[in-house]
């Protein structure tokens, strides 16, 4: 059987395969409140056979949406609205997860077919909060340095969105430490210049984000996996990096974060990156390797024969797709075809799944 779709247990939880739907922002929500459109999005992918579905970065507070649209987890309509969700991505052998997340410097943007950089306040925009004064760029808007109090206060948000979560029937929430959101912004010490117990040193620049991952777990069952999705490197010298990441990703482990979801970038405009097929996989592998945590790897993967190469050298637990299985909601069951194991079409379906010679 291909590796791709063996089993995978973290904690009391299995994963039927290795393909696990990454999180995208739909910039459909009034007031933070999910949808029709996320519930045939979401739905959508768990009928075609991914693992694990997971919505969406949802905030978890207001201002910590990127744009005036995106999905939150902060108040109980949010809870409610999410919970048919994630009821029917479980009804289909998928386990249903979130992302938990705070934009920081990055809240209060245009979505993307909707405009470009910051949305001010006198237009539905907010004042934006980040680790220090430093802004994304030129036109985004210029944080409020968060104070001891404002840390405290988000800590305690994303404890009380995990227990949301957790209400509204998701498995697995994952900590957004990635994407130069906010977490990311106090690791990176080109984003984070303070001079407190929360900048400085590699220790000091983790505290917060190691406290997310801490408050999150706490707050959530100890038979269930929590995930935290990094950027391994800002792909700028003086940034953040493979080394700092695999320290960050053995401590994260020791506050039992079960599983790294491995990206990169987002934390500065100048970033110079090489995309290409797989670029993410080896930062996935390194962090897998020296950190001693299950990996996923994440970023231009299209193909099942390099998901199965990926799962089957070792380099990482489990693939996440975001833009493929945007293309193809059925491309867990289309790699089933092509790579030789029994293809498992929801019983409503089970008939595409015979060629018109009845076979
Ligand atoms: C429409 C869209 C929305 C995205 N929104 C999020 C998000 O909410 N949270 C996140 O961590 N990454 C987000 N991403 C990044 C993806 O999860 C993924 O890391 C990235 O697209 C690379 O994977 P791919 O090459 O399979 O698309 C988004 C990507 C796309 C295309």
């Amino acid at each position: 059987m291909p590796q791709l779709f063996s089993p995978f247990t973290l904690r009391e939880l299995t994963f039927k395969n290795r393909i696990f739907v990454s999180p995208m922002c739909q910039y459909s929500c009034a007031d933070g409140v999910p949808n029709d459109w996320h519930m045939v999005h979401l739905g959508s992918r768990a009928v075609g056979g991914a693992a694990l579905v997971m919505t969406e970065a949802a905030s978890v507070t207001p201002a910590g949406r990127i744009s005036p649209e995106d999905a939150g987890i902060w108040n109980d309509a949010q809870m409610h609205a999410w919970a048919p969700i994630a009821a029917f991505i479980k009804s289909q052998g998928a386990v249903p997860s979130i992302q938990l997340a705070h934009a920081g410097r990055k809240a209060s943007t245009f979505s993307p077919w909707r405009g470009h950089g910051k949305v001010a306040e006198d237009a539905g925009g907010w004042q934006v909060i980040g680790p220090s004064e430093v802004a994304f760029s030129p036109s985004y808007a210029q944080p409020h340095e968060m104070t001891l109090t404002d840390i405290r206060a988000t800590i305690d948000a994303f404890a009380e969105a995990a227990k949301r979560s957790l209400q509204a029937g998701f498995e697995v929430p994952e900590i957004h430490a990635a994407h130069g959101y906010l977490a990311h912004e106090f690791l990176s010490p080109l984003s984070n210049t303070r001079t407190d117990q929360y900048g400085g040193s590699l220790q000091n620049r983790m505290r917060f984000p190691l406290a997310l991952c801490a408050a999150v777990r706490e707050a959530w069952p100890t038979e269930l996996p929590v995930f935290l999705r990094i950027s391994a490197s800002d792909w700028k010298d003086g940034g953040w990096d493979v080394a700092q990441s695999i320290e960050f990703c053995k401590q994260a482990k020791t506050v039992g974060i079960d599983l790294i979801d491995v990206s990169s970038g987002g934390n500065v405009a100048d970033a110079k990156m090489t995309i290409r097929p797989g670029y993410q996989v080896p930062f996935a592998r390194a962090i897998r390797e020296s950190a001693g945590v299950p990996t996923g790897a994440v970023g231009l993967i299209t193909e099942p024969v390099q998901a199965e190469q990926i799962i089957g050298d070792g380099d990482a637990d489990c693939v996440f797709l975001a833009r493929a299985l945007l293309r193809d909601p059925y491309w867990p069951i289309h790699a089933a075809q092509e790579l030789g194991a029994q293809p498992v079409w929801p019983d409503q379906y089970k008939r595409a799944g015979v060629n018109a010679f009845g076979k």
